[in-house]
């Protein structure tokens, strides 16, 4: 499973990308309105640090607009990967991105059907929000187990990227479930090495290693 830092935030990138465990960014107008940077110099930015996909979300919400900033966000890097909300208009853009070979995200995924279309129109990642379908007490597992059967179905190579993940346990879930990417806040992608018998068991060795008096260099 891919991991895909949700951020902006240039110095969580870069700490994360010397992990060796990050493959790529997205970022939304949220994250971008957070971090308080100018957009398309902050996702030349983090395209700079990481050489994997660095999603970058268009604002235009008609099909003409997202054209022309899509082209424009596509411009800044080799890896800018555009995204577009999940409306007719995001799909038909798409579809024009898909035949220029520009990669797209295809975001604000909250059924299999949208994940079904986003497929047909060539999207090369579909974004299925789970937390916030989660927050109105719907399965939003059940959602990432639904898309990941039907592109099996039809042998469709839009990967799926988990997102709006909130917790450690959302990742294990969405890994059991077969999504290809997750995209996981900071600050969850390090509770992931956290374990309480790691902790206490890594401390009584290097109290008993200290007993030992010995140096290994
Ligand atoms: O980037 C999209 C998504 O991950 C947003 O997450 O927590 O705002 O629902 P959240």
């Amino acid at each position: 499973m891919k991991f895909f830092v949700d951020t902006a935030e240039i110095k969580d990138i870069r700490d994360l990308y010397e992990t060796g465990l990050l493959d790529g960014v997205t970022t939304n107008p949220s994250l971008v309105a957070k971090s308080g940077r100018n957009f398309k110099e902050v996702i030349k930015e983090i395209c700079s640090i990481v050489p994997g996909p660095v999603s970058a979300e268009v604002a235009a919400t008609d099909y003409e607009g997202m054209i022309a900033e899509g082209r424009t966000l596509a411009k800044i890097a080799d890896n800018v990967v555009v995204k577009v909300p999940l409306t007719i208009d995001g799909l038909r853009a798409t579809k024009t991105f898909s035949k220029e070979g520009i990669k797209i995200n295809v975001t604000l995924c909250f059924s299999p059907n949208q994940a079904l279309l986003a497929a047909k129109v060539g999207a090369t990642y579909i974004s299925p929000f789970i937390g916030r379908l989660d927050d109105i007490n719907l399965d939003g597992m059940q959602l990432i187990r639904d898309i990941r059967q039907i592109y099996d179905n039809y042998a469709f190579t839009t990967e799926i990227l988990a997102a709006s993940i909130r917790s450690a346990n959302h990742v294990t879930e969405a890994a059991l479930a077969g999504a290809d990417v997750a995209t996981i806040p900071p600050a969850v992608i390090y509770k992931l090495a956290d374990h309480p018998l790691t902790k206490s068991g890594l401390e009584q060795f290097v109290k008993d290693w200290k007993a030992t008096g010995q140096s290994i260099l």
